[in-house]
């Protein structure tokens, strides 16, 4: 990062201790927790705080991280980590995106997102491309306002039909490159050993501790 000067500012390191984890989603906050917990990481949940969750106004995944641990970290006294992903499909200049959550719909039906990716691959004709990838944004803000945010992505191609049982969300439409299974079908270790999070917690990790 650097200042108003253009001088290179040093990422602020996070000291052992408590942080909140500015997720609603159980699953999320134990994946996080298991991952920070080697770093003296004293993981808190927003939800055991009682902490509301802020609306998503921002235009990229970034921005919506930080919003999050902003305001997680402002309202707890505490340093925050939030993230927020998704799936960006080229042929679709970058749908679902920031959406991909709300692609399916109140009863979060996956397979109805899927399909509707699917449809508007289609309508693009034969011609367009089937290219796309996972993005993870993570943002680690502090009381004083103070916030680093690192991004990781993983390429890969959209399939059809849906294939796999794994994972959750659009994983049984994406086949990372190098790979002729789907994230659906791959065993859990080795997304999380090529996914779009791994990358950006690397980073992270390589950064702050
Ligand atoms: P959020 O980051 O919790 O807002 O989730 C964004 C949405 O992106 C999720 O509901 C999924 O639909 C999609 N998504 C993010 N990461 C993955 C992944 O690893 N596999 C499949 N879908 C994902």
């Amino acid at each position: 990062m650097s200042d108003d000067f253009g001088q290179e500012q040093a990422i602020r390191k996070l000291a052992p201790g408590k942080l909140v984890i500015a997720s609603h989603n159980p699953g999320k906050v134990r994946e996080i927790a298991a991952l920070l917990g080697p770093y003296g990481i004293e993981p808190i949940s927003a939800a055991s705080l009682d902490l509301p969750e802020p609306d998503e106004t921002g235009t990229t995944f970034i921005a919506n991280a930080e919003l999050k641990a902003l305001q997680a970290a402002d309202l707890s006294g505490l340093p925050a980590l939030a993230d927020d992903s998704g799936l960006a499909v080229e042929a679709l200049r970058g749908d679902p995106g920031l959406f991909s959550a709300r692609w399916a719909g109140p009863t979060k039906d996956f397979g109805l997102a899927m399909q509707l990716v699917h449809d508007r691959m289609e309508e693009k004709g034969p011609d367009a491309g089937h290219d796309a990838h996972f993005v993870c944004a993570l943002a680690l803000a502090w009381p004083d306002g103070h916030v680093e945010a690192f991004e990781g992505r993983v390429d890969g191609i959209i399939t059809w039909p849906p294939r796999g049982t794994q994972g959750f969300g659009y994983d049984p439409i994406f086949q990372p490159i190098g790979h002729d299974i789907s994230f659906g079908e791959m065993d859990p270790d080795q997304k999380h050993a090529m996914s779009h999070r791994a990358d950006a917690f690397a980073k992270l990790v390589a950064a702050v501790f």
